[in-house]
């Protein structure tokens, strides 16, 4: 069975989209079955997978039916993709007028996809809202990018608080791992927030950092991953790097 695997900070622009979709095409070069999902009604993740059908299905049509197909493939031949778009805001304010289990329909919805892949990984909006819950509450475990600034503690703390109420609905819940994303090492406060999150958390943060890496950011514009945008780049060594030290650590 696979591992389903959501990307959460609340906080905007701390790289869970590039988190989410590098670590999905590193693990398919590691010829691991992938499927990314997009839970963000902005659709970067989507973007980022150049999806060729004109009106795809998306995830929120999936959760209206899951008979409905909206798996597409990518340019990896073992990475397939769920998009969104901003109707996805529609599903926001429908999951609220749910008045049963409505933290659970995502979950249901993938239940028949979990054994047709290795891992499942969803990017989510910068919110604790219901679509984030959703995510939570289906899968098996979390990994959190987070970026070496001032407040990256206390951002960590609400999602720790956040982690204990979902516990309460999907006991079996991990954190996977946290991870400094945008990292600069000629800034002192990298080194400040890095040690202060290692002293928290230890092993919990992953060993691998993802450095701040100009072709990490110009990939997105081509709609591509980075293994695909540009395979020498220190971001793609990073983001292959975390794939195998996450392998590592879900033995
Ligand atoms: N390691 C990196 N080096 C350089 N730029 C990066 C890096 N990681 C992400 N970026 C850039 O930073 C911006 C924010 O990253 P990203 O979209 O992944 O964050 P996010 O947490 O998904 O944002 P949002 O909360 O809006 O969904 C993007 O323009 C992205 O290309
Ligand atoms: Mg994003």
């Amino acid at each position: 069975m696979g591992k389903t695997i959501s990307v959460i900070n609340q906080k905007g622009g701390v790289g869970k989209t590039t988190t989410a979709v590098n670590l999905a095409a590193s693990l398919s070069a590691l010829e691991k079955k992938v499927l990314l999902i997009d839970m963000d009604p902005q659709g970067n993740a989507t973007s980022m997978s150049s999806i060729q059908e004109e009106n795809f299905n998306t995830i929120y049509d999936m959760m209206a039916n899951p008979d409905i197909k909206a798996v597409y493939p990518t340019k990896l031949p073992s990475l397939k993709v769920i998009p969104c778009n901003s109707d996805l805001t529609g599903a926001e304010v429908e999951l609220l007028e749910v008045e049963e289990n409505r933290e659970f329909v995502l979950k249901e919805t993938l239940k028949k996809l979990k054994s047709k892949f290795d891992f499942i990984i969803i990017d989510s909006p910068p919110t604790l809202n219901i679509l984030t819950v959703n995510n939570m509450i289906a899968s098996d475990g979390i990994i959190i990018p987070i970026q070496c600034e001032y407040f990256a503690l206390e951002g960590l703390s609400r999602i720790m608080e956040t982690m204990k109420s979902i516990k309460k609905l999907n006991p079996s819940v991990e954190i996977y791992g946290i991870l400094l994303t945008m990292y600069d090492k000629r800034v002192k406060l990298t080194y400040e927030v890095e040690n202060d999150v290692r002293e928290h958390f230890g092993d919990l943060v992953f060993q691998t950092v993802i450095p701040r890496n100009v072709k990490l950011s110009e990939s997105p514009s081509f709609g591509m991953p980075i293994l695909l945008y540009d395979v020498a780049s220190i971001g793609a060594k990073k983001y292959l790097e975390l794939a195998e030290e996450f392998l590592e650590r879900i033995k």
